[in-house]
């Protein structure tokens, strides 16, 4: 039995939903998972867990700046035991844009860490245009227009694959 922590960056809480989904998956292999809040703790010590996952989802084009604080502080760690890393974003939607080696924002993150994660995921996430401020509703908007999306401001749109997220799962606790 493996302890392995699934640490996330969030801001509307859909990257936290994918990792209870992981958190299932892993512990229906009979691992014990912790999930964990990087804003509630980002000094957690890395050393009693025998895997690390990171989750971080994009807003305006990038993972937020403690998920780059967070590698950097630990990457010895990271780098001395199996992890991964997995990116949230509505890019992912797209069939051509879903992968690890297709999606942009992953592909840019990767260029900006010396961590070399061997084990990523991209998922594409949620759109809640009722729950967002005027601003950001209107600019979601319009990017889902430019892009052929859905614009309808009353919309709840998940775009993830659970299949997907499910695989990964899998993934992490063969690992
Ligand atoms: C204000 C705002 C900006 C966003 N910017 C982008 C973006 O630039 N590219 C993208 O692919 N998705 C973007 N998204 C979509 C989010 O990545 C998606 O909603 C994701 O599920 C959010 O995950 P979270 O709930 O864990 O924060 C944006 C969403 C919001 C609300």
């Amino acid at each position: 039995m493996a302890n392995i922590l699934i640490t996330y960056s969030t801001t509307d809480g859909h990257t936290r939903t994918i990792c209870e989904r992981l958190r299932q998956v892993i512990e229906d292999q009979q691992h014990s998972v912790v999930v964990s809040w990087m804003s509630d703790d980002p000094d957690i010590d890395l050393e009693p867990f025998d895997k690390v996952v990171i989750g971080a989802s994009i807003r305006y084009g990038k993972h937020q700046p403690q998920v780059f604080n967070f590698i950097r502080e630990n990457q010895t760690a990271l780098e001395s035991k199996p992890s991964a890393f997995f990116s949230v974003n509505v890019v992912a939607r797209k069939p051509e844009k879903n992968r690890p080696e297709t999606n942009p924002y992953l592909q840019k993150f990767l260029t900006k860490i010396s961590w070399e994660p061997k084990n990523l995921a991209v998922f594409a996430g949620r759109i809640d245009y009722p729950s967002y401020g005027f601003v950001d509703r209107q600019m979601i908007r319009l990017i889902m227009w430019m892009t052929k999306g859905p614009t309808d401001p009353t919309s709840t749109i998940e775009f993830t694959d659970w299949d997907k997220v499910d695989e990964f799962g899998r993934k992490i606790a063969s690992l």
